[in-house]
């Protein structure tokens, strides 16, 4: 009787030990999830831009916001953000347009895309999805570089909008444009993917 007594607690403690063990782990695989969610930062939803062909660029911000950008305003070493008229709910159709000098443009800028010495890429940075901003070269103007200041990835304008530092996995991607009269208009899709790529 003593002796089945004695069993029956072993058999009691075996399965608290092997209880608090499973709980352990469970709380081990909790935290384990918690903060590979803090390292891992979630996958955005992608982006879909609704520009079309012969959508018109108006200003994105200032006191013009959702005016036609003017060609005219715009120097070698300038840069605005625009979106295509009538879309600007759409934050996947803000883009960058930069007035450089025609020769500057080199592969893998796609030349046929671009008039007059003017470019446009998307402005969703392609790391995390920052708007990016502009840094003009003042004593060298088409030596000026897209930035997203949110973890410092520089695009080369000039270059097809590569990566020349940061973290940005991949270019911002280049859509076509066309100047009329003193309008722009686009004339293309984005030539990749735009938004965050990690
Ligand atoms: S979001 Fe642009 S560098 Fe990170």
């Amino acid at each position: 009787m003593v002796e089945s007594n004695q069993t029956e607690k072993g058999i009691t403690r075996r399965k608290f030990t092997f209880g608090v063990m499973i709980a352990s782990m469970a709380g081990a695989f909790v935290s384990l999830f918690s903060l590979l969610k803090v390292i891992t930062p979630p996958k955005k939803a992608g982006y879909v831009s609704t520009i079309k062909i012969g959508d018109q660029l108006v200003y994105a911000k200032g006191a013009n916001a959702g005016s036609a950008v003017k060609a005219s305003s715009m120097n070698v070493g300038d840069w605005v953000l625009a979106y295509p008229k009538g879309k600007t709910s759409n934050p996947a159709n803000i883009v960058q347009l930069i007035k450089l000098k025609e020769s500057d443009f080199v592969a893998p800028t796609k030349v046929n895309l671009t008039d007059q010495g003017f470019v446009s890429y998307s402005a969703i940075c392609t790391h995390l999805g920052c708007t990016v901003s502009w840094v003009k070269n003042t004593s060298n103007p088409d030596a000026s570089v897209t930035e997203c200041f949110c973890h410092n990835s520089i695009f080369d304008p000039s270059k097809g909008a590569k990566v020349i530092g940061g973290p940005a996995p991949i270019p911002l991607a280049q859509i076509g444009i066309k100047v009329q009269g003193d309008s722009v208009f686009f004339t293309s899709g984005f030539t990749g993917p735009i938004g965050p790529q990690v």
